[in-house]
């Protein structure tokens, strides 16, 4: 299975089931930036009633670089993890008073805001700027340890490579953000962890772990 096949099956099968989110209506970096932030630890449904709290709240990066501490926790009540709530407002007045409110615009930029890793950072670029960055996370690990037959252990840092490396040269540049869109789709409603309907997969006649009857022992996790 070639690159751009791999890729063509996984946007044609994101087109026939796509999920309609919010957040995949805009372009707005700011907006998206909040949805991903959201996203971290919670899961769609329980994160979209804060997406579009906090939008409404604060429609521009402005309105949260000035507002209250206290008034941005109080929205963010029922989701836990704190943190991310203090780093939005700080990285809004960061970027309200000392970058001149002009959102950053590429992947190494984003990656040095507070609160956002190599996830997120590749989420808001391919979104917001189209640039060909892959999100990699436990969803991408089992799509590509299925499909292409990888043994590496999950739980190791080798392994978190090997699958970045293998997602960017999968992704397409001329539709990285669809591509993200259909991986993250494509993981968490085919590509289940715990008894995938195989047989209505796309990609079954390419996917190594099917071909071998090793779907349910791939991706390899290694507790230690
Ligand atoms: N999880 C993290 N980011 C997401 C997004 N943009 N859409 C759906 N689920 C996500």
């Amino acid at each position: 299975l070639d690159n751009q096949a791999f890729s063509q099956h996984i946007i044609r099968w994101y087109r026939d089931n796509p999920r309609d989110l919010p957040w995949r209506e805009t372009q707005n970096p700011y907006h998206i930036w909040l949805s991903e932030i959201i996203l971290q630890q919670t899961r769609v449904a329980q994160g979209m009633p804060y997406y579009y709290k906090f939008v409404e709240a604060y429609p521009e990066l402005k309105n949260l670089a000035l507002a209250p501490e206290e008034e941005v926790l109080r929205l963010w009540q029922g989701l836990g993890y704190y943190s991310r709530a203090r780093n939005l407002h700080f990285c809004a007045k960061q970027i309200w008073f000392e970058l001149d409110g002009k959102f950053p615009e590429s992947y190494a930029e984003l990656l040095k805001l507070k609160g956002v890793g190599s996830y997120t950072a590749s989420a808001i670029s391919s979104f917001a700027f189209g640039e060909a960055q892959a999100v990699v996370d436990g969803n991408v690990f089992r799509v590509l340890a299925r499909i292409f037959g990888i043994e590496s252990d999950i739980a190791t840092g080798k392994a978190k490579k090997e699958f970045e490396a293998l997602a960017n040269e999968l992704i397409p540049k001329d539709n990285p953000a669809e591509f993200n869109q259909a991986m993250m789709d494509f993981g968490s409603r085919q590509c289940v962890p715990k008894n995938p309907d195989c047989e209505n997969c796309p990609l079954k006649r390419n996917c190594f772990a099917f071909n071998n009857d090793l779907v349910q022992k791939l991706p390899v996790k290694i507790n230690k």
